[in-house]
């Protein structure tokens, strides 16, 4: 496909690890249209990659990560074309998967390498996956192990049972299947192995995660019967499903929208509307921290043609937050925001505090670790828990040094809204990360107020 040219800022260069500076903002405030959804592009490619025909994708999010489900989706036989009015031609294999010619790099993409894993499980092919260091440092024996059980083989040659991941796909047996964490790549990857098994698969959640892939699967004809956290699905057999192609509208990413929703709620009076954000409820639980910090959130749905799930603008008004638990079931329907939630805790009154949340020193960084060790620079009192954080703010925020990402976008973007609240200019450093999701991260800062150097 035709890359898109993501704004960078001025002086940057594509791949090479660089550092800005964020100066301090009076406020953050104005109305902007967050991209397209990370997870739901990378399902709507891997979905209309396998349909037969050509599917339209309109906001397709053309970030690094999920570029990189659309470069494995063509090693596998699809095509995928740029449109000049920003949609997304996919031309699907029709079902038929072909032999890569070399290894898939999928770079960060978690979703990509375990997704994809399940889909390659049920196809006679022998496929190598892998990506960059943080990818190759992630947990994969979740995905091994159940897949293993429905009859694929697979190798981890990793160091430390991590990728590349080595998927010599055939005949599969459907599952009954506890999950042992909650994960939504986990169970996604199972579902999209289903399609190609023999049998009921019954996946069985400990707690609600996204539901993307389930959602999707009902929108192609695909039944998926929900019952509380057991899903069931009647395999197809190794045919796998037989879906066309069609039109699909993504809302825009309500994890990057996040972003902007804690920056307004912090400052008191001020007001930001995010147009057109999926309001899936499973991905929408920093609303309630929000409103339970003291900021006011307004949503009014909005209504598009083809839009695969339901969306709407969010409005909210900052207030003088105080800090919030954040924990139990919650956790995965916030699991992305819980950066920011650590900064919404560095900026409100009194203590905030993150538990359950062991997941999080799995993710693109261990974000416990790198989140605590950056906001200990600005001057923010942390105790670090095997699963969490307590937050106490300081008076003001100081930087007494640089900040860094870990290569984690979520940890760059966090720690730049932080930085808008501080009382000197901040550099952070290492942000070319922020492509991996957000590439207008740094002209949306603008657009609402922020300066960035
Ligand atoms: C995702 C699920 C979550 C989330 C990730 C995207 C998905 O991960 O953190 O950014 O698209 O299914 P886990 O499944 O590891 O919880």
């Amino acid at each position: 496909m035709t890359e898109p040219s993501a704004k960078r800022k001025p002086g940057t260069l594509p791949g090479v690890p660089v550092s800005c500076i964020v100066h301090p903002a009076e406020g953050i405030a104005g109305s902007i249209s967050v991209p397209g959804d990370k997870s739901i592009s990378h399902r709507v490619g891997m979905i209309a990659g396998l349909a037969s025909g050509i599917s339209v994708v309109k906001n397709y999010l053309q970030s690094e990560d999920c570029i990189s489900t659309l470069r494995a989706m063509e090693a596998l036989g699809a095509r995928t074309y740029a449109l000049e009015t920003g949609e997304l031609q996919i031309e699907g294999n029709g079902g038929r998967m072909m032999q890569p010619a070399g290894m898939l790099d999928v770079g960060n993409s978690g979703t990509t390498i375990r997704l994809l894993s399940g889909l390659l499980a049920g196809q006679s092919l022998d496929v190598e996956l892998t990506g960059d260091e943080s990818l190759r440092n992630r947990p994969m024996k979740r995905i091994k192990e159940p897949l293993e059980k429905m009859g694929a083989k697979v190798t981890l040659t990793g160091e430390k049972e991590t990728a590349p991941i080595r998927i010599q796909g055939g005949h599969l047996k459907a599952i009954d299947y506890l999950l042992p964490m909650a994960s939504a790549q986990v169970k996604s990857c199972l579902l999209l192995a289903g399609l190609y098994a023999e049998g009921k698969m019954i996946i069985t959640e400990p707690a609600q995660t996204r539901d993307h892939t389930e959602r999707l699967f009902k929108t192609m004809g695909i039944p998926v019967d929900v019952r509380g956290l057991q899903l069931h699905m009647d395999g197809l057999g190794p045919k796998g499903p037989s879906l066309d192609a069609r039109t699909f509208a993504i809302p825009g990413d309500f994890s990057s929208a996040a972003f902007w929703l804690v920056a307004a709620a912090a400052r008191p009076g001020q007001t930001v509307t995010i147009r057109n954000v999926g309001l899936n409820p499973r991905r929408t639980a920093l609303l309630d921290v929000l409103k339970r910090a003291g900021a006011t959130v307004s949503i009014s749905s909005s209504r598009e043609d083809d839009l695969v799930e339901e969306a709407g603008d969010i409005t909210v008004t900052g207030a003088e937050l105080t800090g919030v638990t954040v924990e139990g079931d919650e956790i995965p329907n916030l699991i992305d925001e819980l950066p920011i939630v650590a900064v919404l805790g560095a900026l409100a009154s009194g203590r905030t505090e993150i538990r359950d949340a062991a997941e999080l020193r799995v993710k693109e960084s261990d974000r416990i670790q790198c989140m605590a060790e950056n906001l200990v620079k600005m001057g923010v009192k942390i105790e670090e828990k095997p699963d969490g954080m307590i937050i106490e703010p300081p008076g003001e925020l100081i930087p007494q040094a640089g900040l860094r990402s870990y290569g984690d976008h979520r940890i760059a973007m966090s720690m730049a809204v932080l930085a808008l609240f501080a009382k000197e200019p901040v550099v952070i450093h290492n942000i070319a990360c922020v492509d991996t999701s957000y590439p207008e991260f740094w002209s949306h800062m603008e657009a609402l107020g922020g300066h960035v150097g």
